[in-house]
C-alpha cells in the first residue's frame, strides 16, 4: 500500500516488538513468591513500518490489550522490549518516557469511561497539550477548535461536557485528544467495538484520512476481522498469549494458514452455528498453549508467518 508517497514496505521500522512477554501473578506465598502466573503475553514478536496499520485481532483474552499496554509502556514487561523508533523504552523510567508518552498516543474502546466527566471539550483535549507544553492561550483553543472540526464536531461543542455527546460523538472527541499532541504513532484497542454499527464505518474512515493527513502508524486492536481487514495492511492473529500466523491483510484472507486463523474467519463468515461451533474444537487446540518460550513463527510465503506446531 502507498501512504504518503511511498511504500509502506520501504519507510523506516518505528515499532520493534521482539520476544515480548508479560505475565501476571495469580497467587503469592508467604515470602511474597509467586505461586501462579498467567502468561498473558508469551513471546510475541513484529514489526511496524512508518505510516503502516497493523491489526492485531483474537477473541477475548488472547493478550491483545496487554501488547497495546506493553506498547505504551503502561506495564513493565516480565521479558523482552518494545523499541520505538530505534529506542528501546522497556527500561526507561517517566522522565526519560516522557517524550514517547507524546510521540505514542492511544484510543480505547469506551469512550464513556476514558473521558473525564468533570471536564469540558476544551480542557479535555487541551490536558495533553498542556502536559506537553504544546502551544498557549489563545492559540492551544484555536487549535483545539481546528481539531475538533476536523474530527466532525462544531467549535460549540468546546463547553460541553461529554456525557452530551453521543458514542460515536465522543469517540471523535477522543481522537482529537489523542491527536493534539501530534503523535506518530497511535494504539487503537478496539476503537469501534462499542460504537452502533452505523457509526462504525464513519469513525474507520476517518481514522484513515486522518492517517494520511498526518503521516500516522496505527496498532489497531480488535477481535474479529471484519473491519480490521478493511483498515490494515497486515495483521497478527493472537491466540493464548502468542501470535500465531502474520500476513498482508488480503493474504490473511485469501488463505489463511492456522487453524485458529481459520476458526476465526469461519466464525465472521459463517451463519451455519455447526460450522461456527468449529471454533470450540480449537480448545484442545496445543500449538499455543502457555507451555514457556517463543512461538516460532515460519515464513511459509513472503511476509506470510504462521506458528510451527
Ligand atoms: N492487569 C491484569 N492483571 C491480571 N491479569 C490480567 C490483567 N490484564 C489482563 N489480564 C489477563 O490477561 C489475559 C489477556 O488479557 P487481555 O490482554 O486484556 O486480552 P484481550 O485484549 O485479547 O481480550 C486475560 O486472561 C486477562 O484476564
Ligand atoms: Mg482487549
Amino acid at each position: 500500500m502507498l501512504k504518503g508517497g511511498i511504500p509502506v514496505s520501504e519507510s523506516k521500522i518505528l515499532v520493534d516488538v521482539n520476544n515480548l512477554k508479560k505475565h501476571f501473578s495469580k497467587g503469592k506465598d508467604m515470602r511474597g513468591r509467586d505461586t501462579a502466573v498467567l502468561k498473558a503475553v508469551d513471546g510475541v514478536s513484529f514489526q511496524i513500518r512508518q505510516g503502516e496499520t497493523f491489526g492485531l485481532v483474537g477473541e477475548s483474552g488472547s493478550g491483545k490489550s496487554t501488547v497495546g499496554r506493553c506498547l505504551l509502556r503502561l506495564y513493565d514487561y516480565t521479558a523482552g522490549e518494545v523499541s520505538f523508533d530505534g529506542q528501546p523504552l522497556g527500561k526507561l523510567g517517566e522522565k526519560g518516557l516522557k517524550p514517547f508518552r507524546r510521540r505514542i498516543q492511544s484510543i480505547f474502546q469506551d469512550p464513556y469511561s476514558s473521558l473525564n466527566p468533570s471536564l469540558n471539550v476544551l480542557e479535555l483535549i487541551s490536558e495533553p497539550m498542556k502536559i506537553h507544553g504544546i502551544y498557549q492561550g489563545d492559540e492551544r483553543k484555536e487549535a483545539v477548535a481546528a481539531l475538533l472540526e476536523r474530527v466532525g464536531l462544531k467549535r460549540e461543542h468546546l463547553y460541553r461536557y461529554s456525557h452530551e455527546f453521543s458514542g460515536g460523538q465522543r469517540q471523535r472527541i477522543s481522537i482529537a485528544r489523542a491527536l493534539s499532541v501530534r503523535p506518530e504513532f497511535v494504539v487503537c484497542d478496539e476503537p469501534i467495538s462499542a460504537l452502533d454499527v452505523s457509526v462504525q464505518a464513519q469513525v474507520v474512515n476517518m481514522l484513515e484520512d486522518l492517517q494520511s493527513e498526518f503521516g500516522l502508524t496505527y496498532l489497531f486492536i480488535a477481535h474479529d476481522l471484519s473491519m480490521v481487514r478493511h483498515i490494515s495492511d497486515r495483521i497478527g492473529v493472537m491466540y493464548g498469549g502468542r501470535l500465531v500466523e502474520v500476513a498482508e491483510s488480503d493474504e490473511l484472507y485469501d488463505n489463511p494458514l492456522h487453524p485458529y486463523t481459520k476458526a476465526l474467519l469461519s466464525s465472521i463468515l459463517e451463519t451455519d452455528p455447526q460450522k461456527v461451533s468449529q471454533r470450540i474444537q480449537l480448545d484442545g487446540y496445543a500449538g499455543a498453549g502457555n507451555s514457556g518460550g517463543q512461538a516460532e513463527l515460519r515464513e511459509v510465503s513472503p511476509g506470510h508467518y504462521v506458528a510451527l506446531d
